[in-house]
């Protein structure tokens, strides 16, 4: 079996305290509670993935427009939405895992019993979203390999020693890109299965991340100045990582793809860079980066003085 290791660093608190303290958590636990799901009755499994159609939206899959894909025979130009659509939902997998694995630190590491009980019920929603992203992936193609960039921030997620770190940069950053990727394909996907899948999924995501904003609305002002300066620095990191804004960075594994359907790779990505200097291009592409992320670091008082102007290095408005 493929398993990996890595070494945490990682500080258990109990909490003897049992009265409830935070009551936004509280409430929210008590949601949680009462909106759990089962991937195997409560999503239509009887409904067959049109593999003709178009599983992602076009703005998910903007290869589609380019050149050197218009001109592949048909079967090709499907082969290769199939496996991007694969790519994709693979790389979800491997981050809700990442979600699952980080929620099982935040049980043991946040210190207020509100926020331990209700982490315990998103280890439950993550272990659903594992069971069914794998599910659909496994009837629409196979399961990808996760990128190396996206892996490595999770280990840096789950490595980090402030629970408010794993809160930012879980709860925050990557529960926000789930939100914005899953509100496309829940509202343009042309695949009814998938749309059912997301659609519950990210009923889940929206607590997870009203979570993470709950939380460290409230604990950003108690930190120390050094330990928030940590976390507005890991913030930045992440994002960087993520954005793919600097060359070198983001995901560059689905590009491989391109030579399974004997496409040359590198004029691909030759067509990629022209494309990407094309404004009307840019206009066209969801960026849940500026939609979903930089809203919420900037609402937490994460982006400051002091990180700014390397955010708009990467070029964000803040
Ligand atoms: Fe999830
Ligand atoms: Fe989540």
């Amino acid at each position: 079996m493929p398993v990996e290791d890595i070494v945490t660093q990682l500080t258990t608190h109990w909490q003897f305290d049992y009265e409830p303290k935070v009551k936004a958590l509280r409430d929210l636990y008590e949601v949680a509670k009462r909106e759990q799901w089962n991937v195997e009755t409560d999503i239509d499994w009887t409904l067959e993935i049109d593999k003709d159609g178009d599983i992602l939206a076009q703005e998910q899959d903007p290869t589609r427009e380019f050149d050197v894909v218009l001109a592949l025979p048909d079967d090709k130009r499907q082969q290769l939405a199939i496996s991007n659509a694969a790519w994709i939902l693979s790389q979800f997998l491997h981050g809700e895992q990442g979600a699952l694995l980080c929620c099982g630190q935040l049980i043991e590491s946040v210190p207020d019993i509100d926020g331990k009980l209700y982490a315990a019920t998103q280890v439950v929603d993550e272990a659903r979203h594992v069971e069914v992203f794998h599910k659909y992936i496994r009837r629409l193609h196979k399961v990808y390999p996760i990128d190396p960039t996206l892996q490595a921030v999770l280990n840096q997620i789950l490595e980090a020693d402030m629970w408010q770190m794993k809160c930012v940069g879980m709860q925050v950053i990557v529960e926000g890109l789930a939100m914005g990727a899953f509100k496309i394909m829940k509202e343009q996907s042309n695949d009814e299965l998938l749309r059912n899948v997301v659609e519950l999924t990210a009923q889940d995501e929206a607590r997870h991340v009203s979570y993470g904003l709950i939380y460290m609305k409230d604990e950003i002002p108690r930190m120390s100045d050094p330990d928030r300066d940590r976390v507005e620095d890991f913030a930045y990191t992440a994002v960087e990582a993520l954005s793919g804004r600097k060359p070198g960075t983001g995901m560059t594994t689905q590009t491989d793809l391109f030579g399974e359907v004997g496409l040359d790779v590198a004029a691909v990505a030759a067509e990629m860079i022209e494309k990407l200097q094309d404004p009307e291009f840019q206009a066209r592409q969801p960026d849940a980066f500026r939609d979903y992320v930089m809203p919420q670091l900037t609402r937490l008082g994460i982006i400051t003085e002091r990180t700014a102007p390397k955010y708009r290095e990467l070029g964000f408005q803040v």
